[in-house]
């Protein structure tokens, strides 16, 4: 039985465990007897499923949840780091202790989960790790950024580096680079009426998005940008001159972005 570990919750568990069915023969003959449909027509496996709840700011939460499978005697194949939010405003505008929480779900708590999970997903010779980064990891630095972009440019090189590392032991690490995403996202930190601003075609599903990274890291990419769109910005932004991808960046996120 393939294990998924996701930091995901509601709908994105519904997406993700039938997304990734698609691509496992295995899950999916475990699944096929208990395809259910539902009164809106959708159809998805029933899978059994173990919900653990952490708050991914403890540092103890990520040795916590590693005992809690073991305990429970499950096999993890496929990890999802996805779990992330945003920190709205200067970066002195908040108490270190914000910022300090902020770095634990970010970047260690993924870096600490893919410690423990990564050694038994090598000896088994089979592994997927989807680390949940974004665009901001790949356009230039914005005020009011200050961590959120930081953090993201370092989930990208840290998946890349750790692809290249395991690949050849059967585990592919993707980071999936998404740009904005209709999710709860911006009412959690409280800019969704700055972001609705922004023209539809800049906006992906949770769904398409989801659909784009499990399929990256089922090919074994180490990374992808979602849509068409997202993909020509960060094209453009690498390309421009300095002073130009800067000024288009900028200038955009002052639109939606509060640096005060
Ligand atoms: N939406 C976008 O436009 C966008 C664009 C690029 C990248 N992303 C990235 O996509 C990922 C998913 O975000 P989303 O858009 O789906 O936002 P979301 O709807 O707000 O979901 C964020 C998820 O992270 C969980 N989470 C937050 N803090 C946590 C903590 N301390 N411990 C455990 N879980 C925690 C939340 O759990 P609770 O609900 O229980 O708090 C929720 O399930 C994030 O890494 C985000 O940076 C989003």
């Amino acid at each position: 039985m393939r294990t998924i570990v996701a930091s995901i919750t509601r709908w994105d568990i519904v997406w993700l465990t039938a997304i990734f069915s698609l691509h496992s023969k295995r899950l999916l003959a475990v699944a096929m007897p208990q395809i259910s449909r539902t009164a809106d027509g959708f159809c998805y496996p029933l899978l059994a499923m173990v919900v653990l709840a952490a708050d991914l700011a403890d540092p103890k939460a990520p040795q916590e949840m590693f005992d809690a499978i073991q305990a429970a005697g499950l096999q993890v194949d496929t990890l999802v780091n996805n779990a992330g939010y945003g920190v709205p405003g200067r970066y002195l505008s908040e108490p270190w202790a914000s910022h300090r929480d902020f770095l634990q779900v970010m970047m260690t708590a993924v870096a600490e989960l893919t410690h423990l999970f990564l050694p038994a997903m090598e000896a088994n010779r089979y592994g997927r790790i989807l680390n949940v980064a974004s665009l901001a990891g790949l356009v230039p630095a914005s005020a009011g950024h200050t961590l959120y972009g930081a953090s993201k440019s370092w989930m990208i090189r840290f998946s890349e580096c750790l692809a290249m590392e395991s690949e050849s032991r059967g585990v592919h690490v993707t980071a999936l680079c998404p740009g904005f995403t209709y999710t709860e996202f911006h009412d959690v930190n409280g800019m969704r009426a700055n972001v609705s601003k922004l023209p539809k075609f800049l906006w992906l599903s949770s769904a398409e998005v989801a659909k784009i990274g499990v399929d990256a890291v089922e090919a074994g990419k180490r990374r992808v940008i979602s849509g068409f769109t997202n993909k020509m910005i960060a094209w453009m932004t690498r390309y421009l001159p300095d002073f130009l991808s800067n000024a288009l960046v900028g200038g955009k996120a002052k639109q939606f972005r509060n640096a005060d």
